[in-house]
């Protein structure tokens, strides 16, 4: 990770001299406006054949990733470097379990468990064929340095995040050279996505001292720079940086200590209803806190890291990190929800889901199938608190209208 570096990384490809052919995923407009370049270039200077793949579409489908995983059988590349936002980095995960095991079915893969250190299905194993380099040009998912991948089965239309840690990449170049250029809501969605991942695995059950310091470490850098990244771009080279920088580390955070049931709700509302990944999660974090931020919560039962449910508590370390001020710990979560609401209206993110367009019948009559797909999403079982269906349609109704819940027994 540095400013300019992806050259210099991409060197260190000539200390693996077996490692000849690579597979390049990215999107359309990256593709087309030049992205793709710097790679490309290093690769011929180093005497590398390569090929690239630029279909992947935002929110990617198992559909496009299974043609990317054909397009790899012709090529047989021995590395892949996914270049691009959460979706093409997704979508070449998932072309890379698809290209190295063609036999594995995709529903055994998406299946959800309750430890992924237990799991009873044994995901196939990656990396005998290939290397896999993430290189983000968003900051935001953090799949660079993530056991998941977000993929829609465009049968169904719906959106399963898969989670092993076979697909974690081998290598994540942070270079925020690739990230000076991205438009102010780009900016805002894949920003306030990062920072929800911050907040999530702070307070997930699987939390640990390790992800903690990385999860505020995190806050505090988006919290601090994600404002100036938005308001002056390229003009604010440090800010992008630290703005890149505080969405892996949060990506390091959430790929140990997991997220909750923002996400889980974020990927229904998105794939119901198609909001930006990073502002359904903006449009339900408050409503989530207020949610898990209540003394006698209904208990995760399985594998917490603790002996008591302490939602508060962590909230409130993580207003401290944010120098946020207060007294007790619920007035710190009270100081957090608002500098939160004052971080969303820096990035001109709107209030409410009906503020994004949402047709109020469209979304009552859904909200029942999103409701239960988002309870059985894989990320539930990480948040401090176990929400009942009823609850959760609790949230997405006054997220929708933008009022605030009361979610105390
Ligand atoms: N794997 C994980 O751990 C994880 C975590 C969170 C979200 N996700 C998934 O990631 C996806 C969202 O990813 P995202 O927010 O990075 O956006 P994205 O990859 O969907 O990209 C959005 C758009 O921005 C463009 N873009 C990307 N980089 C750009 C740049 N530097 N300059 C200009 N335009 C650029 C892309 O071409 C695309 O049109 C969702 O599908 C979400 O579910 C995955
Ligand atoms: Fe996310």
């Amino acid at each position: 990770m540095k400013k300019g570096c992806l050259s210099a990384a991409l060197d260190e490809l000539k200390n693996m001299p077996d490692k000849k052919r690579v597979f390049i995923v990215t999107d359309n407009f990256l593709y087309h406006n030049g992205y793709t370049k710097a790679v490309t270039d290093k690769l011929d200077e180093m005497g590398m054949t390569h090929s690239i793949f630029f279909d992947v579409e935002p929110d990617p489908t198992l559909a496009s990733a299974n043609e990317g995983a054909r397009r790899m059988t012709s090529f047989k590349p021995d590395i892949i470097i996914a270049l691009g936002g959460g979706s093409a980095m997704d979508a070449a995960k998932i072309m890379w379990v698809l290209y190295e095991h063609p036999e594995a079915d995709f529903m055994d893969m998406a299946m959800r468990f309750i430890d992924i250190r237990k799991r009873i299905y044994d995901f196939p194993k990656l990396g005998e064929k290939t290397y896999f380099i993430a290189v983000p040009t968003t900051a935001g998912t953090g799949s660079e340095v993530t056991p998941f991948a977000v993929i829609t089965d465009e049968s169904t239309g719906i959106k399963y995040p898969l989670a092993d840690y076979e697909l974690m990449p081998d290598m994540a170049i942070v270079d925020a050279d690739l990230m000076m250029n991205a438009p102010k809501g780009l900016t805002a969605a894949s920003g306030i996505d990062a920072v929800s991942h911050a907040l999530e695995a702070k307070v997930s059950v699987l939390a640990t001292d390790y992800t903690d310091s990385l999860a505020t470490g995190a806050l505090k850098m988006l919290f601090d720079y994600l404002p100036s990244a938005y308001e002056n771009g390229e003009k604010d080279p440090t800010a992008r940086e630290k703005t890149a920088n505080g969405a892996t580390m949060a990506g390091m955070a959430f790929a140990n200590a997991f997220l909750g049931v923002c996400h889980s709700m974020a990927h229904k509302l998105g794939s119901f209803h198609h909001i930006p990944h990073g502002i359904a999660n903006a449009l339900l974090l408050n409503e989530v806190i207020r949610f898990n931020a209540v003394s006698i919560p209904t208990r995760m039962g399985t594998f917490s890291q603790y002996k008591y449910p302490k939602a508060i508590e962590q909230y409130a370390e993580a207003a401290d990190a944010l120098g946020l001020g207060g007294n007790t710990d619920n007035e710190k979560v009270e100081l957090l929800i608002a500098a939160i609401n004052t971080l969303k209206s820096k990035l001109d993110i709107k209030n409410s889901i009906k503020d994004y367009g949402v047709d109020e019948k469209v979304f009552l009559e859904k909200l029942d199938d999103m409701t239960e797909q988002a309870f059985d999403d894989q990320c539930t079982g990480g948040n401090p608190r176990y929400p009942l269906m009823e609850e959760i349609k609790k949230i997405y109704l006054n997220a929708y209208y933008g009022t605030e819940g009361k979610y105390e027994f």
